[in-house]
Order: structure tokens, then sequence, then C-alpha cells
């Protein structure tokens, strides 16, 4: 299929555009390079340009005759959406409806988008299910919300065949570490981490360790970027004009905070200093996928089933780019 691949330069969409290629689909990547990287485009044509230039969008749908669309193009921090909403309802919301009009004067209609489990706020009951209620807690998951609610619109009165992936901690690189994660600044977990381990930071601070969870520090389901991209495949294959998937992508495992600092420990041989802070404003304690569905519906389950596999792929990009894609 001809497939366009928006945000496909940064860490999880350059991951897709290299199993896509693989899959020997033909791609497009369009990304506007604010927090993606030239270098993590691995394959296909790579246009610089934004998703809210409709100009821009409807000219390479049109030129590469696109078939479907894969959506990566998000800001996806939750504490920056909480300071900063102006840009996460710009980029996230009005970026997408820009992103689907252009779509729908193109004739293209198939899309699989990036949600997040975050559109479930702090779940009543644990794992989450798709079923569970949706009530996001932060803009970022508010944002991706809305997105969901457009599509299941559009898919109603346009006949939009759309999965909306709602991926729980997306970690790893790129087996063979030419490809990972590079945010600036960054926050997440495992990078961070592995950055003690690098000596580049003195210790990961934990944000809180009074949560109610088994020890006390916050629970996440990390899912290696790969098994993402595999799950993007096969929804790819299950788009049905006028029907959307919304499917959990999360290994149904939860890891905590003082779990994955062990892991790490154990994956680079080097004793990584912690130390405890506050809580950070807007985490849920727990967030852990029922994958039963991405099973049932994709044939999906993750090949990357244990922690330390996902964190041993970070270690090795991380070693082999201990500055990112300016290393
Ligand atoms: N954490 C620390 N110290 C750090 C960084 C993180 O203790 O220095 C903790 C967080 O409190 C959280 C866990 O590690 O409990 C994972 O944090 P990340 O920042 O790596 O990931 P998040 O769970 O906050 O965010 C991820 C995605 C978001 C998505 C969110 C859903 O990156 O896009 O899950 O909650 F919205």
């Amino acid at each position: 299929m001809r497939v366009l691949v928006v945000g496909g330069a940064g860490y999880i969409g350059s991951h897709m555009v290299r199993l896509l290629d693989r899959a020997g689909h033909q791609v497009v990547v369009l990304d506007n390079l604010s927090t993606g990287f030239e270098k993590a485009v691995t394959a296909g044509d790579l246009v610089v340009g934004d998703m809210a230039d409709s100009a821009l969008v409807e000219s390479v749908l049109k030129k590469h005759r696109i078939e479907a669309v894969m959506h990566f193009a998000a800001f996806a921090l939750v504490g920056e959406s909480v300071e900063n909403p102006a840009k996460y309802y710009q980029n996230n919301v009005v970026g997408t409806l820009s992103l689907l009009e252009s779509m729908r004067r193109c004739g293209v209609t198939r899309i699989v988008f990036s949600s997040t489990c975050a559109t479930y706020g702090v779940p009543e009951v644990l794992p989450i299910r798709e079923t569970s209620n949706q009530a996001p807690v932060n803009p970022y998951g508010f944002t991706k919300l809305v997105c969901e609610r457009a599509l299941q619109d559009y898919a109603h009165a346009y006949d939009f065949g759309f999965a909306a992936l709602r991926y729980f901690n997306a970690a790893g690189a790129s087996p063979v570490g030419d490809i990972g994660e590079d945010h600036d600044p960054e926050t997440h977990l495992i990078p961070i981490i592995l950055q003690v381990a690098l000596n580049q930071r003195e210790s990961v601070t934990i944000f809180g360790d009074d949560w109610a969870t088994r020890d006390g520090t916050c629970v996440r389901d990390y899912i290696h970027v790969d098994d993402l991209g595999a799950a993007h495949l096969a929804a790819l294959e299950k788009l049905e004009p006028g029907k959307g998937l919304k499917i959990n992508l999360g290994s149904g495992r939860g890891y905590s905070v003082r779990e994955v600092i062990d892991c790490c420990r154990q994956v680079t041989g080097i004793d990584i200093d912690f130390e405890i802070g506050s809580r950070r404003a807007g985490d849920p304690p727990e967030l852990v996928a029922e994958p039963v569905l991405a099973k049932e519906l994709l044939g999906w389950t993750p090949q990357y089933d244990e922690i330390q596999a996902i964190v041993e792929t970070a270690w090795k990009w991380h070693q082999q780019h201990p500055s990112g894609y300016n290393s």
C-alpha cells in the first residue's frame, strides 16, 4: 500500500517507517521536524512540512497517490500539556482536523491514529479495557480523545475507516541500535535512567514513593516500539469504510518505577543512583492494559514480553548514540 506517515521522523513514527518498508509498503513521510530528525527516516521520501499546511498535504496525497495515512505527529508530554495547553490544542487537535479535511478532499479515507492510555485518565478498574470510561485528567489526553471522536464522526458521515491505537508506555529502540528515542529535554523514565548509567546525570528522581501501589512507586505497562509498529501493520489491513477500531496496545504487565530502575541496573551492570522526589502532577498511579482485544481483532501480541529485552534495545541505542541523533 502507498502510506503517508505523518510524524515519521519522530520516535515511534521512524520505527514504523522501517517496518512498513520491510513489509513491502511504499512510504512517504511528512514531518515538520519540530521534534523529529531527518536521520531517523531510514526509508521512503521525506517531505518537510506541517500537517496543518493543507495545500502541501493535499499535493503530497495526490502526487504519491496515497491510499492510507498513519498519524504520529503529536506533542505527547503530560506535564507540558498542563503548562501550555494551547500548544497541544493547536497541534494535536487543530492540526489533526486539518489533516482529516485534506484527506477528505483528496478521497483518502483510511487512517491509523496514535491514541493513548492517557484518554482513560485515572482508571477505576485495572487492567484497562477499551470499554473503560474515558475521562482524561490532562490536556494531552483530552486532545487525543477529541481526535478519536472526530474520527468516529468522520467514519459515520464520510465513510472513513480508522484505527485508534491507544498506546501504553512506548519504550525501546530498533534492535540494531541505529534509531531510537531522542527528546530534548528528555522526560521519559527509561532514557533518563540510562542517561544516569552513561554518566550524563547524577541520579534519577522517582516521582513519589507513597502511591497505593505494590512498592509505592507508579506502575506502567511498557511496550516496545517495534511491537507498536507491528500492531499498526495489522490494523492497516483491517481498516473498513465506515468502521473504527479502538484498541489498547500494551503488554498487560505493569512494572513499578523501582522495578524499571532495577532492570536497568541489571542490563547495564551499573549501580544507577536514584532519589525520591515528590509526585508529578497529572500522573495516574497505575496504568496497565487489558490487551485481549488487540489479540482478537489484530492477531497481535507483543514479541518483547519482558521489560529486560526492551531495555536491552534502548541501552544499545543510547550507548551507540550518547547524544542522540547528534552523536
Ligand atoms: N518517572 C519518574 N522519574 C522520572 C521520569 C518518570 O519517576 O524522571 C515516572 C513517572 O512518574 C511515571 C513513569 O516513570 O510513573 C513513566 O513516566 P514517563 O514520563 O516515562 O511516561 P508517562 O507514563 O508519563 O507517559 C507516557 C507517554 C505519554 C502518555 C502517558 C499516559 O509518554 O505520552 O504515558 O499516561 F500520555
